[in-house]
């Protein structure tokens, strides 16, 4: 029996998966999100370890397993959000600041200006955003005076959630490189911290986990912290990089999109670091032993995001299913786009500055036209990600592979396939970032081979395109002014 955590942007989903690879019990939940000042977004860390733990008890309760019985833990994460904590104590020292937030766009602006952006470029493979922990980590140190000293003396340590969740779960401070590429501080031709971006941030590097491949060892789980537990956690990764081993995309060439919080279009690319590309990322996969595997990297920022904004924010629907006979119920969108730009914009684009934007309102537009922008914004973002990725490879896609709770909702999956001019398939499980974790935990205990994982994976449903290209392109006209419009809002 293996359980895997998924810590994701707005809760976390456990799984218990037995030794044929088949899910038998899960848990889920949501937790609080903080907005403490616009483009700030924050989590608190205690609050996450909690959820965590009692959703973990409950997968195991669904599952009818006895957590002594735990024969391994996995652990995939929302990535970029930055913990930091008291190591005597385990307490968090100031709330998580999560990878939505923008509040470090300034010191972005500092470093571009000061010309370090082209070293951070090839040394990270990340773009100079505020989406990565970095800045976030300098900003933490800059304005909470008594973390710097703390820091150096070794009372407060620094984490993204896989290393928060590792502390309380076996005491010790260690990541794994899928996480540590998110960072802005990690080399990706050594597979180490890099000194001298540490000391350009001012972040100490004494207070940063130690780097341990993404399956094997990292610590037993202490007594009485998790039920009876008391096995290995023996794979970790990023949520994206989980699912891309999840939808077994073990070989270079392979990729997928993941609809959750964000979207995120990742390419496998093999052993070597990848050269770099126009408006992608370039990141760890994982790390195998001594081998590294690195992606490629669209990151869309709101997608599911946009659709919890209508729940949570407009109150315009109760669940996130009903806008799927909501935009079906209209024959076009009449012209209403909806830009979700609410952490400004990713790739292709890269604008902190980029603020949300509805266009082509009309006295006529109801709840119904917002809900299918939504959905169509979706859609247009992962097609913009495809599209660069497309340029990146030289290569058209052929297929898309699709996970993540939007692959639920049949419209936008149609429309999807529509806007790409390619077939959308999805997986039997949609949440393959959770079974990823379980497989790379699997793996290290030596439950099951890497290709034993790519035999599990079963197609559930396939979307084949079926509008005019004609259509498509002048939808997505729309969109492109809608998304011109969008950007640098914030002065
Ligand atoms: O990089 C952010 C990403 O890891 C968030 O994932 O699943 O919470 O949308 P998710």
């Amino acid at each position: 029996m293996i359980l895997a955590i998924d810590q994701g942007t707005t809760g976390t989903t456990c799984f218990v998966v037995d030794g044929e690879g088949e899910l038998i019990g899960r848990g889920y939940r949501e937790f609080a999100q903080h907005f403490p000042q616009p483009g700030w977004v924050e989590h608190d860390a205690a609050e996450i370890w909690a959820v965590t733990r009692e959703v973990a008890l409950e997968a195991c309760d669904d599952a009818g397993v006895d957590t002594a019985d735990l024969r391994a833990i996995g652990i995939t994460n929302q990535r970029e959000t930055i913990c930091v904590w008291d190591p005597a104590t385990g307490e968090p020292l100031h709330r998580a600041i999560v990878w939505q937030d923008r509040r470090t766009a300034g010191i972005c602006d500092r470093l571009r200006e000061q010309g370090h952006e082209p070293l951070i470029r090839e040394r990270t493979g990340l773009v100079l955003d505020p989406y990565f922990s970095g800045t976030k980590i300098a900003w933490l140190l800059e304005h909470a005076p008594e973390l710097r000293e703390r820091a150096l003396r070794g009372t407060a340590v620094f984490g993204t959630i896989d290393s928060w969740l590792l502390f309380q779960l076996t005491g010790e401070h260690v990541t794994d490189p899928s996480n540590a590429s998110r960072t802005m501080l990690y080399r990706l031709d050594t597979g180490t911290w890099d000194e001298e971006l540490c000391e350009l941030l001012g972040v100490p590097p004494r207070a940063l986990p130690e780097i341990r491949p993404s399956i094997g060892g990292f610590g037993t789980v202490r007594p009485g912290v998790l039920g009876d537990a008391r096995c290995p956690v023996a794979g970790v990764a990023g949520d994206q990089q989980a699912a891309l081993y999840g939808q077994a995309c073990l070989d270079r060439g392979e990729g997928k999109n993941t609809y959750g919080t964000g979207s995120f279009v990742l390419v496998n690319t093999g052993d070597q670091v990848p050269a770099q590309r126009e408006g992608l990322l370039r990141t760890v996969a994982w790390r195998i032993g001594d081998r590294t595997m690195f992606a490629y990297e669209a990151s869309v920022f709101a997608t599911g995001a946009a659709v919890q904004w209508l729940r949570d924010g407009l109150r315009i629907i109760d669940s996130a299913g009903e806008t799927e006979p909501m935009a079906a119920s209209l024959s076009s969108n009449d012209g209403v786009y909806l830009v979700p730009a609410f952490a400004g914009l990713g790739s292709p684009h890269w604008d902190p500055y980029a603020r949300g934007t509805v266009t082509g309102l009309t006295r006529g537009s109801t709840r119904e036209h917002l809900a299918r922008a939504t959905l169509e914004s979706i859609a247009y973002q992962t097609l913009d990600a495809v599209r660069a990725m497309e340029a990146a490879a030289h290569e058209p896609l052929r297929v898309l592979k699709a996970d993540g709770g939007a692959t639920a909702n049949r419209w936008l999956m149609q429309f999807q396939a529509d806007m790409l001019g390619v077939p959308v398939v999805v997986p039997a499980i949609h949440e393959t970032t959770a079974l990823g974790a379980a497989y790379m935990a699997g793996v290290g205990v030596g439950a099951w081979n890497q290709r034993q994982v790519t035999r599990t994976w079963r197609q559930a449903a396939a979307y084949e395109p079926a509008m005019s290209r004609d259509h498509a392109e002048t939808l997505h006209a729309g969109w492109r002014d809608a998304v011109s419009r969008s950007l640098r809002q914030v002065l």
